[in-house]
This record gives structure tokens, sequence and C-alpha cells, in this order.
């Protein structure tokens, strides 16, 4: 291992600007899945919707750096509003149902950075 790093430049303020982030955004879907069948995202397609997304953000030519991560999450801990995916740095949260829900969140929010106002979670919707 080198020890060649450099120290901190005390005289610079920390680089706050969005150039430094790996990714663009992020969104995690929760995928959980409970024994016995008991209610989680999983019931209710999550899977489908995160292969959906998965490859509609690679179809855009979204994903990779600078650009879209799409990654699988467990449980959120929103389940009532489940199933459910959270898109990062904005913290946008989206209760979906369907492929044109996915889409739509794809093609407003992570390749134009529009939220989609009729998908999101409602606030008050937690455990
Ligand atoms: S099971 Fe999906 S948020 Fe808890």
């Amino acid at each position: 291992m080198t020890q060649d790093r450099h120290p901190p430049d005390s005289d610079s303020p920390p680089d706050s600007s969005s150039s430094s982030s790996y990714y663009q955004r992020h969104i995690f879907f929760c995928l959980n899945e409970r024994p016995n069948g008991k209610e989680a995202c999983a019931n209710h397609r999550a899977q489908a919707a995160f292969d959906r997304c998965k490859s509609q953000v690679k179809a855009a030519g979204l994903s990779g750096p600078g650009q879209v991560r799409v990654n699988k999450a467990g449980c959120l801990d929103r389940c009532a509003a489940g199933p459910v995916a959270v898109v990062y740095p904005e913290a946008v949260w989206y209760s979906y149902v369907d492929e044109q829900d996915i889409d739509e969140i794809v093609e407003s929010h992570l390749k134009n950075g529009q939220v989609v106002e009729r998908l999101l979670t409602p606030p008050h919707l937690g455990r």
C-alpha cells in the first residue's frame, strides 16, 4: 500500500459539487419477502418491477457511472405503501402498480428529473 496521499488542503472548503457523485441517481426497490406469504412488497410483483426498471434504464442508455443505478433493497419500512421504490438523492418515494408506472418513473424522473406526482407515496404511510 502506498503512502503518497496528499493531505487535505485546509484552506479549501469541502467539494460539495454534484460532480463528485459516482452516480447521478439511485433507485432502490424493496424486494422483501416474508415467510408464509405474509404481506411484503415481493407479493406485489416487486421483482418484475425491478427487472423492468433495470431493462428500461439500460435501453434508454441511462445506466452506468454518472447516470443511474438500479438497486435491490430489503424492507424499506414503508410496507403499508408497498410496493415501494425510492430515488436518491432527491429522496422521492414511489408506490407503483404496474409496468406503465415503472416506465413513467424511468422516463420522467430518472431521465428528465421530473417527479411523477401521481405515484408519490402518501407521506403518512409507513410500516
Ligand atoms: S416489505 Fe417493502 S417496504 Fe417493507
